[in-house]
């Protein structure tokens, strides 16, 4: 495994790839990795010629009051997993590599990014779709995979994808799960234990859902209901949206008919964690 850290050195092994008309995989992180991240890994690891994760922590996706300055770091960590995953190339800028002092140009996606985490992070998928595309024009890669982990952001860089012609898949990988059910995140190393047992409330208030709709019930206020009653129970837990949204538009819906996605994020003391699932018309 190469572990590359200049722009310029990534760009010019990138052009040589695309001579040689390699096919190549793609997986961006924040680095921290756990097996949510591998499991991304695996799967394009299967899918491709040369395998590139990144690694970089976007100071343009937190907002100042955000963790961008305490998010957990640990490169060394991170390149021994990347290299028994089969990595071939890791890259991992410097911060001032990738955004010079006078940097001024970003790309925004102005639907799917407002509601939902949109609402409660306004400049956070600014941040998201300008990385991303710099790690595209970078990295070239013919696939890229995302994390049905953060739907959201799926959703956004498909539609960006789209939307700016971008000549690369997008692929969407399931969520990964701790054996109780918690979503795999590296963010859940902030919780205490009390909050980390509290935070199991997130995917068992989901699987209610699951469970209610499976049963019949379709609209959604009782159900949202639901969400909101499983937090509250918590001492630590603070819920910051719970909402039941189309998947193509992610405007809330009054009563399911189509697929939706069912979406959740909750303060549990310094973590603000998400999660979600995907129920299909198929289903109902
Ligand atoms: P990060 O939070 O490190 O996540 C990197 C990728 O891993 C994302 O596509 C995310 O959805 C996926 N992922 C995280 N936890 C997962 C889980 N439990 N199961 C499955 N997939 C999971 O998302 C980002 O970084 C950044 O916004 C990034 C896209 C790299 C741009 O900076």
């Amino acid at each position: 495994m190469r572990l590359v850290r200049r722009v310029k050195e990534m760009q010019s092994i990138s052009r040589r790839l695309h001579e040689e008309k390699k096919r190549v995989g793609f997986v961006p992180t924040m680095g921290s990795l756990h097996d949510g991240h591998l499991s991304l890994i695996r799967l394009a690891r299967k899918m491709c010629d040369t395998l590139v994760v990144s690694v970089f922590v976007n100071p343009t996706q937190f907002s100042p009051s955000e963790d961008f300055t305490r998010y957990p770091r640990d490169i060394e960590r991170d390149k021994k997993l990347c290299e028994s995953e089969g990595t071939d190339i890791l890259f991992a800028p410097e911060t001032d590599d990738m955004y010079p002092e006078d940097f001024s140009t970003y790309v925004v996606e102005e639907r799917l990014s407002l509601p939902l985490c949109g609402r409660s992070r306004p400049t956070h998928f600014r941040g998201v779709t300008t990385v991303v595309t710099k790690l595209f024009n970078i990295i070239r890669p013919t696939f890229a995979v995302f994390g049905q982990k953060d739907a959201q952001q799926a959703f956004v860089i498909e539609r960006m994808v789209r939307d700016l012609n971008f000549d690369i898949e997008i692929v969407v990988a399931p969520i990964v799960r701790e054996k109780d059910g918690l979503a795999m995140s590296s963010r859940n190393r902030y919780l205490s234990p009390k909050e980390r047992e509290e935070a199991t409330a997130i995917f068992r208030s989901l699987s209610g859902v699951k469970q209610m709709v499976r049963k019949g019930e379709r609209k959604t206020s009782p159900l949202i209901k639901l969400i909101r009653d499983e937090i509250a129970r918590t001492e630590t837990g603070r819920l910051d949206y719970a909402e039941i949204v189309d998947t193509r538009t992610l405007s809330p819906v009054e009563v399911i008919e189509d697929d939706v996605l069912v979406a959740v994020a909750a303060q549990f003391g310094r973590a603000r964690l998400i999660d979600n699932i995907i129920i299909k018309k198929d289903e109902l």
